[in-house]
């Protein structure tokens, strides 16, 4: 018997930080260290999602390579042998069970994701690719059967939609799809990891992002550990003059707190405990730069030390049995669409 599938993808055709480091890179590190054994557990990146808005091509395929040495130096494991991890592109089944899957998703629904509606708004030229990349995303489920599907809220609708169109397809034509758990099932199943949501420095409110275009208030991996411990020094606070966890009044301090625990290993209980009540919020600014630094410099040493050839030997290891997989989902929907006779 095969083992249940996890599955999800891994974005790489931006500069990642620490947002991401400790909201989607760590948990999925511990996702394969705590599932790998039981479950089948595949890891790749939608290099075809990339550029369904515009982005600079001539940095594309090295970004994605940047962005598998950095989960690497993270701390995915590529010695396990119940994980695959492996690019969308490489696995041409992709491509072909979206054009499939198109004929079978209604225009109204791609009309209403979220993220459609929120990146397309108002800007001129959105293009074929923005509005399909759900469908893409369908197929990148289905090709593996797979049961869990980790993904960030954002993300929630487009699961729920592999979901809709697996049922509806297996209605029509019989079994072809395992579909994935309901949205319910999901959840409760992502809510066992723990996701971070750190916020911009220089404007707590929001959740820290790449778009930010100063990039003051945001620590990039590649940052020196002298440009971060400026940023944190930098970062905004309150006039209340008190430090207390509590991202309603203080969303900045509350966030200091979080990054600092995330990073030091001690719970954020311990964090809060030694800081609270303090009037000054040099000391906690100067801490939190500290442990940033460190964990800085510590990581881009490992990310030097990344051993490329082992990682290219399990990527083209992956590719070829997972081409194998999909390739054999993939025939069976040309047969039940009447595309083969096989
Ligand atoms: N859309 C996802 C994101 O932006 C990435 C992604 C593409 C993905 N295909 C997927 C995630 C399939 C899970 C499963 O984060």
């Amino acid at each position: 018997m095969s083992k249940p599938v996890i599955l999800t993808g891994l974005r790489a055709n931006n500069d990642l930080h620490l947002g991401n480091y400790l909201g989607a890179l760590l948990p999925i590190v511990e996702l394969q260290k705590a599932y790998a054994g039981e479950y089948q557990v595949n890891l790749f990146v939608p290099d075809l999602h990339s550029f369904t808005t515009p982005i600079d091509h001539s940095k594309l395929y090295d970004q994605t390579m940047h962005n598998l040495k950095i989960f690497v130096a993270t701390g995915l494991n590529l010695d396990d042998k119940d994980s695959y991890i492996y690019r969308q592109s490489y696995i041409p089944a992709h491509s072909e069970l979206t054009v499939i899957l198109n004929c079978f998703t209604y225009m109204g629904e791609l009309s209403r994701m979220t993220q459609f509606k929120e990146k397309g708004q108002g800007k001129q030229g959105i293009s074929a690719g923005l509005f399909d990349y759900p469908v893409l995303m369908a197929a990148d489920i289905l090709l593996y059967g797979a049961k869990y599907v980790p993904v960030g809220a954002d993300q929630t609708q487009h699961v729920e939609l592999a979901r809709d169109i697996a049922i509806r397809v297996n209605n029509k034509f019989g079994e072809l799809f395992t579909p994935p758990e309901p949205e319910n099932a999901q959840i409760e199943f992502a809510n066992k990891q723990q996701r971070l949501r750190i916020r911009d420095l220089v404007n707590p409110e929001k959740k820290m992002s790449k778009s930010d275009e100063t990039g003051k208030g945001v620590i990039f991996l590649g940052d020196s550990p002298e440009i971060a411990s400026k940023k944190i020094v930098g970062s905004t606070t309150d006039s209340i003059g008190s430090v207390n966890y509590d991202y309603e009044k203080q969303p900045g301090i509350s966030n200091l707190l979080d990054i600092f625990a995330a990073l030091s290993g001690e719970s954020i209980e311990s964090v809060i405990s030694k800081y609270k009540g303090q009037s000054q919020y040099g000391q906690l600014k100067k801490d939190v730069a500290e442990v940033v630094s460190k964990f800085l410099s510590n990581f881009q040493s490992k990310l030097n030390s990344v051993d490329e050839s082992a990682l290219l030997s399990k990527l083209e290891y992956s590719e070829k049995t997972m081409n194998h997989t999909a390739n054999h989902t993939l025939l069976n929907v040309q047969n039940a669409v009447g595309l083969r006779k096989e």
